[in-house]
């Protein structure tokens, strides 16, 4: 399986950096391919937690990461989870692509701008979206423009012009902001991320000819995807499997496997439609049994049931070949377990995932209720975790094989817990 490709099923913070660790033992190369640091992705290792924004958690294990061509960077951010890397004598290789675009302060004060104006969908204030829809309109500093920094001024002046003007006309607020600053924080960037730029394109199609291992670890999840996820509350890029061939730069065929993440229920970070938001007082119960606030922003997330409309869909979306299954654990002592079927539109009973927000909002969901399991003991846990699946309490198995069923797809990993050894491949 020389490419895999990990993408989150839901909306965001499925696990994936929990699934990507887990399966990143033998990668040559692991790869993050769009995004910038909105993501937080968490790994849990002998009791000591590690978050990554940029840098593909296969980090952790050493391995050669790589930053593509799709992804926004704020070099900044990177560079301190580099050092908090450093700190644990840690030192991957890093190539990060000369394609991928700068996430500047002009971008970050837009998306604070429009936070702070009451109206925006309640992003991570990363600039984002504003560094997304300067590289569409063609204004964005990309990492190869580093080499030769004089050259892009025009291009940078006429991106602060138009931040300056977004920001008096539409959000009333004056900001300094000068050209010249700007060329010294990129000279800065350049000097200390510089060597790290490269071509990664180059360098994953390398590895697969050769016959290497390539992780190719997705953010967000596929319902913030900016063209299938739940417009306009979304991510400001593609998400999808998909989009990891485009953002690399590699042919769809060479991708061998699509590992999607769910967790067991749902959640979702700022504003949108969720069908299957829970009611109080489940949803607290459930929100601390999972620790579910965010790892970016440290905002509390928005918990509901599993849904497997959505879910179904995003299978379909991304040509999902096998499911990875997370936070089982949380739902323990929690009965009953419902799960959503379908939706209920208009009186009619819908299949599939609706494309308008507004639809979405006003759809509410058809649930089968299945009994609830209690905690594990060490002993269901450790036979499980060696292999014996029937170790685990019946009405957790049912549900795992209820969601198999519904889903048409293998689940091939169930993670009942937040450390890497957490977790029962079937
Ligand atoms: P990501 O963005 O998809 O990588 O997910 P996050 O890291 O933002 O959020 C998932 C959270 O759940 C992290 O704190 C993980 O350590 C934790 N986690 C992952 N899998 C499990 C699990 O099976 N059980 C428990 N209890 N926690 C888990
Ligand atoms: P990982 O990779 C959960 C959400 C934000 C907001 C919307 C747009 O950890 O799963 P943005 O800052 O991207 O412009 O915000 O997307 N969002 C996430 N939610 N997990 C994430 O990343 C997210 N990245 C962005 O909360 O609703
Ligand atoms: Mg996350």
């Amino acid at each position: 399986m020389p490419a895999v490709v990990v993408i989150g099923l839901q909306w965001g913070d499925e696990g994936k950096g929990k699934v990507v660790d887990f399966i990143s033992e033998r990668a040559d190369l692991a790869v993050r391919y769009q995004g910038g640091a909105n993501a937080g992705h968490t790994v849990v290792l002998n009791g000591r937690t590690y978050r990554f924004h940029h840098l593909p958690v296969a980090a952790l294990r050493g391995k050669h990461v790589c930053l593509a061509s799709g992804m926004v960077i704020d070099p900044m951010k990177l560079l301190e989870e580099l050092e908090s890397l450093y700190k644990e004598g840690i030192r991957p290789r890093l190539t990060i692509d000369g394609r991928a675009h700068i996430v500047l302060d002009i971008h970050k004060m837009l998306d604070e701008a429009e936070e702070s104006s009451g109206k925006g969908v309640g992003t991570t204030k990363r600039g984002i979206g504003p560094a997304y829809a300067y590289k569409s309109a063609r204004v964005g500093i990309r990492f190869s423009d580093l080499a030769e920094i004089e050259l892009i001024k025009p291009r940078l002046k006429k991106a602060i012009d138009m931040t300056r003007a977004l920001l008096s006309g539409v959000y009333n607020m004056n900001a300094e902001l000068d050209v010249e600053r700007a060329i010294q924080f990129l000279r800065e960037v350049a000097s200390r991320l510089g060597r790290h730029v490269g071509d990664v394109s180059l360098l994953v199609n390398e590895t697969l000819d050769r016959g290497g291992l390539v992780i190719l670890e997705g953010a967000q999840g596929t319902l913030l995807d900016i063209d299938h996820g739940t417009y306009p509350f979304v991510t400001s890029s593609n998400t999808t499997a998909g989009a990891a061939c485009n953002s690399v730069g590699m042919g769809p065929k060479k991708v061998d496997e699509v590992i999607g993440v769910t967790k067991a229920y749902t959640t979702r970070v700022g504003k949108g439609p969720f069908p299957t938001e829970m009611d109080e007082p489940v949803a607290s119960m459930v929100r601390e049994r999972g620790r579910e606030y965010g790892t970016t922003t440290g905002r509390p997330r928005r918990v509901g049931w599993f849904d497997a409309v959505a879910v179904r869909y995003s299978i379909m979306l991304n040509g999902v070949t096998s499911i990875a299954i997370t936070k089982a654990d949380c739902l323990a002592g929690i009965d009953p377990i419902k799960v959503c079927l379908a939706y209920e539109f208009n009186g009619q009973e819908i299949k599939s995932f609706p494309d308008s927000p507004q639809v979405l909002e006003r759809c509410k969901p058809v649930y089968v209720e299945l009994d609830g399991w209690e905690a594990l003991s060490e002993g269901e846990k450790l036979a499980a975790l060696r292999g014996n699946f029937d170790a685990l309490p019946r009405q957790l198995r049912n549900y795992i094989e209820f969601l198999e069923k519904l889903l048409v797809c293998p689940i091939k990993y169930v993670s009942i817990g937040a450390e890497r050894y957490e977790t029962i491949i079937r």
